[in-house]
């Protein structure tokens, strides 16, 4: 009686906070950790200004890649997550410096209510999970159209979707969910774009 009682006080106590302390990803207090979806697959946006440093690709789950709200940089829509059971979106990680999420977040436009940023579970390939930071418009769209059925006011422009699958690519996403954004319906506009962070 009296062992059980010191095991369940002691020794049970010790095993679960152990096993938390090593299951937790230390680097995320010191360097936060961003996942980026649409244009900030692509690196030169990222290291030159934000000084960011890949850390690999993984899944948001119960969420789906969409397209909204017209861009006057893009020229078009521009992406989106939404929650949703049935989809995932893959994302590019990077370990951001201090400091760095005010560029991003003046970038995504978070003052003037455009995007919002909240933190968010990805999976990593090897299986495990990753806490850190992402951003949605702060109005999604409430319903789901196939993403190359899009109807023309949620289009992306050709240049922006240019940008998002060379950063698919050069972030080595999953060849299918390459394949899917090479076929998100966008508007033909494929002239010149500014898409440095400032
Ligand atoms: C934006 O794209 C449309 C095509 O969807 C094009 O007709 C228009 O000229 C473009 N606007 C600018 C400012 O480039």
């Amino acid at each position: 009686m009296l062992s059980t009682l010191v095991f369940v006080l002691f020794v049970v106590p010790l095993a679960l906070s152990s096993e938390t302390v090593s299951v937790r990803p230390r680097s995320s207090s010191s360097f936060p950790i961003y996942f980026g979806y649409g244009s900030n697959l692509l690196k030169e946006r990222l290291e030159r200004s934000v000084k960011a440093t890949r850390m690999g690709i993984g899944k948001i789950k119960d969420y789906r890649l969409d397209f909204d709200y017209f861009s006057k940089r893009w020229n078009g829509s521009v992406a989106t997550i939404v929650p949703d059971s049935e989809r995932e979106v893959w994302v590019a990680i990077w370990r951001i410096p201090k400091g760095g999420f005010k560029k991003i977040d003046k970038q995504e436009g978070v003052a003037e209510n455009v995007y919002k940023r909240f933190k968010v579970n990805v999976e990593m390939p090897d299986g495990n999970t990753i806490n850190g930071y992402t951003y949605m418009l702060t109005k999604n769209p409430d319903r789901y159209i196939p993403l190359n059925q899009l109807p023309n006011a949620r289009q992306p422009s050709k240049s922006y979707m240019d940008v998002i699958v060379k950063g698919a690519e050069e972030s080595g996403l999953p060849t299918f969910y390459q394949d899917m954004l090479k076929s998100v319906s966008h508007n033909d506009y494929d002239g010149q774009v500014h898409y440095e962070l400032s």
